[in-house]
């Protein structure tokens, strides 16, 4: 019996080995400020080294800044300079030499930028020292005590659109096989989409077509930067769970295929995170549901994540057809080896570094 996660998948012309990813997970871990300010330093490579040689397809290395006020944290990575390509490289190297296809998220924090590291409590850091006042669509704080964030001139949400080309242009010189646009989780691509963060009511604000605009002028500005044969993914937030006064499942789909016409190839569905009083089911695979509509109503391929933990019920979410492939985040913190371990269990074979053939 073929064992579905362990069956490679083709993008364009990419191959990857297997359908177990890594989801993007920003590790907090950059300098903060400084010439070395957002480089992958010691820890990026030992952590994605790891999963590497632990069988993961494909890794999306953690959102990555395409400005320094686009960062969520200030010791977020970025890839807004050369010297932070050159971090990455090390990383995309590895992960290559090693039979993983190298993968990274690129994004702008918006309005939830200038947060502290999760360890540190969270909640926002102010501007001065490393901090700064945060950007978004609209004057309309993410929650009670976060800064109601700069509003966007049309000319600066143009420059962002170019940011983000500049920073995929750089993440192909280092090595990256997959740039995936970070839409999700509240941050300023996913705070244009959604009516509850968005109250614009100039071309980028209003109609579904105009709070779609600035996701597709990124994924059109990427897509022009990238070339053919690789493939460019979008995480989105199928929904905010505000029902009609945020984004919804039902204008995922109609995006979803949009976005097809402008050339992603992959929809990472996530959900959430952009604040409000939104009530979130959260229990196993709850995510899955929106990655199996937007997949079988749209024919775009899908990556499923969140709280995806067991080897049988990854094999069975792509046996039933419901994604392509899955992301896993939170268990590959705890188990490196995770994909080499759900190979065993389930009985099928998948590549693992020379090395450990021993413990196959
Ligand atoms: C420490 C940590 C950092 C994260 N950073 C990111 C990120 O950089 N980009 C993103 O889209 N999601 C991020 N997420 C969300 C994960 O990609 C994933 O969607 C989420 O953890 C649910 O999957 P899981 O249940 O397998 O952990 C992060 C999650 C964790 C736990």
């Amino acid at each position: 019996m073929s064992v579905a996660l362990f069956q490679p998948y083709t993008l364009r012309s990419l191959t990857v080995p297997n359908r177990v990813w890594m989801a993007p997970m920003c590790q907090y871990s950059a300098e903060m400020t400084g010439p070395n300010a957002g480089v992958a330093g010691d820890w990026h490579f030992a952590h994605y080294a790891s999963r590497a040689t632990g069988g993961a397809g494909l890794i999306l290395v953690e959102a990555t800044a395409v400005a320094p006020e686009g960062r969520i944290s200030p010791a977020d990575l970025g890839l807004w300079n050369d010297t932070q390509k050159e971090g990455l490289r090390r990383i995309a190297g590895f992960l290559k030499e090693h039979g993983t296809v190298p993968g990274i998220q690129i994004g702008h924090a918006g309005r939830k930028a200038s947060t502290n590291r999760p360890w540190q409590g969270r909640g926002p850091v102010a501007p001065g020292g490393p901090g700064w006042q945060p950007v978004g669509p609209s004057p309309v704080a993410f929650d009670e005590g976060y800064p109601v964030p700069t509003e966007l001139t049309v000319e600066r949400i143009r420059e962002i659109t170019g940011q983000f080309a500049d920073a995929a242009r750089r993440a192909l010189d280092a090595g990256f096989e997959v740039v995936e646009v970070h839409g999700a989780h509240g941050y300023l691509i996913g705070e244009f989409l959604s009516p509850h963060s968005n109250h614009r009511t100039d071309e980028y604000g209003g109609s579904f077509e105009n709070r779609t605009r600035l996701a597709l002028e990124v994924v059109d500005a990427v897509r022009s930067v990238w070339p053919e044969e690789l493939p460019v993914f979008f995480r989105i937030s199928a929904t905010d769970w505000l029902e009609e006064q945020g984004w919804t499942a039902d204008e995922t789909v109609r995006f979803a295929a949009l976005l097809r016409e402008h050339g992603v190839d992959l929809l990472d569905v996530s959900s959430g995170g952009n604040g409000g009083p939104a009530r979130i089911p959260v229990g196993p695979g709850y995510q899955v549901p929106f990655a199996a509509r937007v997949k079988a109503e749209t024919g775009l391929p899908v990556a499923a994540v969140g709280l995806i933990t067991e080897s049988d019920q990854a094999e069975k979410i792509l046996a039933n057809g419901e994604a392509d492939a899955v992301l896993l985040g939170r268990e590959l913190l705890r188990d490196a080896s995770w994909p080499r371990r759900a190979a065993r269990e389930l009985g099928a074979e998948t590549h693992a570094p020379s090395q450990y053939a021993w413990a196959i």
